[in-house]
């Protein structure tokens, strides 16, 4: 009796601790498909183990369009969710308006500095202070295969030039199969854009003409290049690409329709959702002429200002857990990126992992390490957002001559 009455005492103890300052967090994103979903859920799962209640505020929409313009209307609103998925030079804007809280505490608590590498550390500072929490690196500038699709094409391996890829998805029609599984949206055109100036241009000209949007870089014969590339691979897309998710162009590159795919390694969430093997069932590969840079993307999460004290714990929770070791090894496992914290041990990751890994390091000391436009971490919002249109303009209507598509997106780059 005794001891029942003993066990109930520590159970109400338990459950209190629990309890105490125990708070909601409302988290916006954009992980919809079946890799992202389950990445995110590891996060949930976390976070509902620390007593916290997980109140999910997805927007599908690859990319994360459609989230920032809902986060927009729910932040003018006066009813900011407690954490965003917001990138780049966006949390300095989002930052600059006031709205963000002040993470230093935890961040301090946690170390994040040591933990860090310096470039990342300031994109999730404004003046000084930590205002989002990152998780993750993805690299954008690969190549999927199916490697089943290539053999049945007599593609050897995964081309490594621009011609080569060209030859290659010639032999992948000839099988009657589709070359390039694309999704026409404008941050996918966009996408495959920045992977196809890297590779013609190299990292010093993707720098000048993606990054500092030098006017010279953006009008030269080498952007000509880029773009009548450009136009050459659309030609081996199909005619449903239109409006097409970009996880369903990943499902055809799974399930041998098609042979290649241009995307990050988010993609990579995808065959592995699907119990496929890197090396066996599909390649990665950069993509064509990419070999030494390294497009990043960085996806992290800004915390807004909130009154409720539970509810700021919980933020302070959710802070910590994202950059904890538990969190950054399984999310990214799932994911496929690799882990923003340093140090961490990569035994569980695949090769395109380890790659990316390796490829991180090497590029960041070689100067091929530049951030991806078509995700957020390059430049403003405004100025991604009108280059991304001028982009897929050109790539959705054929009759708009190479000239004139190196001017409008030039133009574009000029007015923000
Ligand atoms: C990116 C994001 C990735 C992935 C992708 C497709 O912008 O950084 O994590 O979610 O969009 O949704």
């Amino acid at each position: 009796m005794l001891k029942l009455s003993k066990l109930a005492t520590a159970v109400a103890l338990v459950v209190a601790g629990s309890a105490a300052g125990a708070g909601e967090v409302e988290v916006l994103h954009w992980w919809t498909s079946g890799g992202e979903a389950k990445s995110v859920g590891e996060l949930k799962s976390i976070m509902q183990g620390k007593g916290h209640t997980w109140k999910d505020f997805a927007v599908a929409g690859g990319g994360g369009d459609n989230a920032m313009t809902v986060l927009k209307s729910r932040v003018v609103a006066g009813n900011p969710p407690a954490a965003a998925q917001i990138k780049g030079p966006a949390i300095q804007e989002w930052a600059s308006e006031g709205v963000l809280a002040d993470l230093t505490p935890v961040a301090t608590t946690e170390k994040w500095d040591s933990l860090l590498p310096g470039v990342v550390a300031n994109v999730m500072k404004y003046k000084g202070k930590y205002v989002a929490a990152p998780v993750n690196v993805h690299r954008v500038n690969w190549m999927w295969a199916n490697a089943a699709v290539l053999k049945k094409a007599g593609v050897a391996s995964a081309p490594k030039t621009w011609d080569e890829f060209f030859a290659a998805a010639d032999k992948v029609k000839k099988a009657g199969l589709i070359a390039v599984a694309h999704g026409g949206q404008n941050w996918q055109d966009f996408t495959t854009f920045e992977s196809v100036v890297l590779g013609v241009g190299g990292a010093k000209f993707y720098n000048d003409a993606l990054v500092k949007l030098d006017q010279k870089a953006l009008t030269s014969a080498t952007m000509t290049k880029a773009l009548e590339t450009f136009r050459k691979v659309k030609a081996y897309t199909d005619p449903a690409a239109p409006g097409r998710d970009w996880n369903l162009a990943t499902a055809m590159v799974i399930q041998e329709k098609a042979a290649f795919q241009f995307m990050g390694d988010w993609a990579k969430g995808e065959f592995t959702a699907a119990g496929k093997v890197p090396g066996k069932d599909y390649i990665c590969a950069a993509a064509p002429g990419t070999a030494n840079a390294y497009t990043f993307n960085i996806d992290s999460f800004a915390m807004f200002r909130l009154k409720d004290a539970n509810a700021q714990k919980a933020q302070g929770d959710l802070a910590a857990a994202i950059m904890g070791t538990q969190f950054q090894e399984i999310f990214n496992l799932n994911k496929g990126s690799i882990p923003v914290r340093l140090n961490m041990d990569m035994a569980k990751f695949d090769d395109c992992a380890k790659l990316s890994a390796k490829d991180f390091v090497g590029t960041a000391k070689s100067g091929g390490l530049v951030p991806s436009i078509a995700h957020q971490m390059a430049v403003n919002p405004a100025a991604q957002g009108a280059i991304q249109d001028a982009v897929s303009q050109f790539w959705n209507d054929d009759k708009v001559s190479v000239a004139d598509g190196v001017k409008s997106i030039a133009k574009a780059a000029a007015t923000k």
